[in-house]
C-alpha cells in the first residue's frame, strides 16, 4: 500500500484552479518534494492530504485513508507543520507539546515519554522548560516538528519547512529530516528552495500553476534534459536560435528564448561553444556573454515550463494575479 495517492486530486477556489487534477504515488519510507514556486498549489495539495481543506474534485488516500471519508483515521495517521508558525510562544516547549499530546488523547505517562522522545529526537531536550519566546527560529521549527511527531505518525507533513531560515539553519533541519527519514517516517515536503528538493529528497515532482510539469529522483530529473546548458546574451536572439537549429551540432532539445537569454541544451558545451561564436561573426550578431553549466533542477523548470524559475517570487502578486482572473472568470 502507497503511504500517499491521489487521483485527479483538483481544488477550485471560486472557479479559480488551485490544484488542477494532480496524481501523486508515494511509497512507504520515501522522502518526497513537492518543489514549486510560491502560488503553484503546495500548500493546497497539503492541506487537502491533510484533511484541512476538502477537495473540489479527485480522491486521495493517505495511509489507506480516504481523506474525505476518513478524515479522522487520516489525522491519526499524520503530523503535520504548518508553513506559518503555531507553537505558543508564552508557554514552554514541553507545555507546547503535552497541548498537542491531549488533542490526540495520549493519556499522561505515555505523554511524558513521548515528549522526551521527540525533544531528543531535535536535539532540545535540554531546553524543555525554557518559554518558546527565548528560542531562534531554528529552535522553533525544530520544536514543530517534534510537535508533528508527537502522536507517531507514520507520515509527516512539512510546508515549507525552511522557509525564512538562514542557510547554515536550513541546512541542520534537512539533517533532522534525513535522520527521522532514516528511522521509518515517511516525509512529504512543499519547498520552493531548489537546492532543498534536490540535496534532501529521493524524489521530486515539479508543480506550477496547480498542475505537475515533471517527475523523478532529482539526478534523472537534471539528467532528462540533456548534457550540458548553454545561456547566450545577443543582440539578436531569434536569429541566433533560428541559426542554431540548422547548424549540425548536438543539440538535445530545442532552443528557447527566455528572459535569460537563448537556452540551448547540448550534449558537450565544449563542442557547441566555438560553433556559435562562429555563426554569430558570420551572421552579425553581437555575443554579451556565453555561460555554460550542467543542468540543475533551476533548468529542470525552466525546461518544462518555460520560464525562468524565481525562488523569491512574491505571493502577494500571485494572489492579486488570482484575483484579476477570477473577476474575469465572473464576466
Ligand atoms: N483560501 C483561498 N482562497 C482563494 N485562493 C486561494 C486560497 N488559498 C490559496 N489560494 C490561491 O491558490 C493558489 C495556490 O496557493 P498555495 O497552495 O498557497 O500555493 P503555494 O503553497 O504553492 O505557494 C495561489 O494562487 C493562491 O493565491
Ligand atoms: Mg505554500
Amino acid at each position: 500500500m502507497a503511504a500517499i495517492e491521489t487521483a485527479a486530486l483538483t481544488k477550485k477556489f471560486n472557479g479559480f484552479v488551485a490544484v488542477d487534477g494532480i496524481n501523486l504515488k508515494i511509497k512507504k519510507g520515501e522522502l518526497f518534494a513537492l518543489l514549486g514556486p510560491n502560488g503553484a498549489g503546495k500548500t493546497t495539495t497539503i492541506s487537502m492530504l491533510s484533511t484541512l481543506l476538502k477537495p473540489t474534485s479527485g480522491k486521495a488516500l493517505v495511509n489507506g485513508h480516504d481523506v474525505v471519508k476518513e478524515a479522522a483515521k487520516v489525522r491519526q495517521s499524520i503530523g503535520i507543520v504548518f508553513q506559518d508558525p503555531s507553537l505558543d510562544d508564552q508557554l514552554t516547549a514541553m507545555e507546547n507539546l503535552d497541548i498537542h499530546g491531549r488533542l490526540y488523547h495520549m493519556a499522561g505517562n505515555e505523554r511524558r515519554k513521548r515528549i522526551r522522545e521527540v525533544l531528543e529526537m531535535v536535539d532540545l531536550a535540554d531546553r524543555a522548560d525554557s518559554i518558546v519566546k527565548t528560542f531562534s527560529g531554528g529552535m522553533r521549527r525544530r520544536l514543530e516538528i517534534a510537535r508533528g511527531l508527537m502522536h507517531s505518525p507514520e507520515v509527516l507533513f512539512l510546508d515549507e519547512p525552511t522557509l525564512g531560515l538562514d542557510p547554515q539553519t536550513r541546512r541542520h533541519i534537512w539533517d533532522y529530516i534525513k535522520k527521522l527519514n532514516r528511522e521509518g517516517v515517511t516525509v512529504l515536503l512543499t519547498t520552493h528552495y531548489m537546492e532543498e528538493a534536490d540535496a534532501l529528497a529521493d524524489r521530486v515532482v515539479i508543480i506550477d500553476r496547480g498542475r505537475i510539469v515533471a517527475e523523478g529522483t532529482p539526478s534523472s530529473l537534471k539528467d532528462s534534459i540533456g548534457g550540458d546548458v548553454i545561456k547566450i546574451s545577443c543582440s539578436k536572439p531569434e536569429e541566433l536560435k533560428k541559426a542554431m537549429e540548422k547548424c549540425e551540432c548536438d543539440i538535445t532539445s530545442e532552443p528557447r528564448i527566455t528572459e535569460e537569454g537563448l537556452v540551448i541544451n547540448v550534449k558537450k558545451a565544449e563542442e557547441v561553444i566555438p560553433k556559435i561564436f562562429d555563426i554569430s561573426a558570420k551572421n552579425s550578431i553581437e555575443v554579451k556573454s556565453i555561460t555554460y553549466k550542467e543542468p540543475s533542477l533551476e533548468d529542470v523548470f525552466l525546461h518544462y515550463t518555460g520560464r525562468a524559475y524565481r525562488e523569491e517570487e512574491g505571493s502577494e502578486k500571485d494572489r492579486l494575479k488570482m484575483r484579476m482572473r477570477v473577476m474575469r472568470g465572473r464576466r
